[in-house]
């Protein structure tokens, strides 16, 4: 008999999802979900014939995966297909901060432009600036080809180093100390988990270079959104891209006063390719998983 998928049809940023809960009763042995749908120990507790877990993005930190683990479900992800169009999304974003993008297109809807000026929206050019990439994996290294051919220097933190990046892109390991401290733009590329929250802090900013710009595409709570606030306000940075936030969809208030942020609302996958690949990737996992295979992106092997 095939299994039973439950589909979230409401996805919300409820703590226990209520009405996944619901809908899951006893029969459903497999679940397809966004990054949105939090499934807890509860979820888990309440669907005892549940299996799989096909989460539809690479980052899985709203998955409970140790309580999956103890009640023998398995979690599976979406990783590769996204790395390209995440990469552009932070490229745009770095683009976006320096070179002032965003007011400079108010300014000319506004009728402000009234011609050429030889100081308006200067921006600060990135060739033979140092791009700090915090995490080495798939999406960062495709930040770092990106900034390897506009000229800049790389400067990663990884789990460990990677000498064929090293190789091909000049990128130095170094730790993260070294990284905040020298480099111009801080793009952060690590998955959330309970070592990365809050891996940038008011210890981390104090570090920065009072002109260096920070880009979040990874996930909110890596930063501490209230120092990082602080810091805009006084100046002590130069600017910051976001995609996602520490307590998304909600802002940090005064992050959307700051006339030198770029704020998205999570797209950095958002290419109609890309989210594609996504669902065809996540629907091969649960397929593989309905015909009594071992699915493809099992991250909670056990
Ligand atoms: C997007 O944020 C993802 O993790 O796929």
């Amino acid at each position: 008999m095939l299994p039973y998928f439950a589909i979230t049809e409401k996805p919300g940023y409820s703590p226990l999802n209520e009405h996944l809960v619901a809908r899951l009763a006893k029969k459903k042995t497999a679940i397809f979900c966004y990054l949105i749908d939090e499934i807890t120990e509860r979820v888990f507790a309440s669907a005892e014939n549940l299996r799989l877990v096909a989460q539809c993005a690479v980052g899985y930190d709203n998955i409970d995966v140790g309580a999956a683990g103890r009640h023998n479900v398995k979690v599976t992800n979406t990783p590769g297909v996204l790395t390209e169009a995440t990469a552009d999304a932070a490229w745009a974003l770095i683009m976006a901060v320096t070179r002032h993008i965003v007011p400079a297109d108010r300014f000319v809807r506004r009728g402000q432009f009234q011609g050429w000026r030889p100081n308006l929206f200067l921006g600060t050019g990135i060739q033979e600036k140092t791009l700090g990439i915090v995490g080495l994996g798939r999406i960062g290294l495709a930040l770092a080809c990106r900034a390897k051919t506009f000229g800049m220097k790389i400067l990663y933190t990884a789990t460990r180093s990677h000498p064929e990046a090293a190789q091909a892109l000049d990128a130095t390991y170094c730790a993260l100390e070294v990284l905040l401290k020298y480099s111009d733009i801080i793009s952060l590329h690590v998955p959330l988990t309970e070592h990365t929250r809050h891996l940038i802090g008011p210890r981390e900013i104090s570090m920065m270079k009072p002109n260096a710009y920070l880009i979040n595409t990874a996930r909110g709570p890596i930063v501490d959104e209230r120092s990082l606030v602080r810091a805009l306000k006084k100046g002590r940075l130069a600017g910051a891209g976001f995609d996602v936030y520490e307590h998304e969809p909600r802002l940090t208030p005064g992050l959307e006063k700051l006339s030198n942020v770029v704020l998205l609302p999570h797209i950095a996958s958002a290419t109609v390719e890309t989210r594609l690949k996504m669902a065809h990737l996540a629907a091969d996992n649960l397929i593989a998983y309905a015909q009594g295979r071992q699915p493809p992106n099992w991250v909670n092997r056990f």
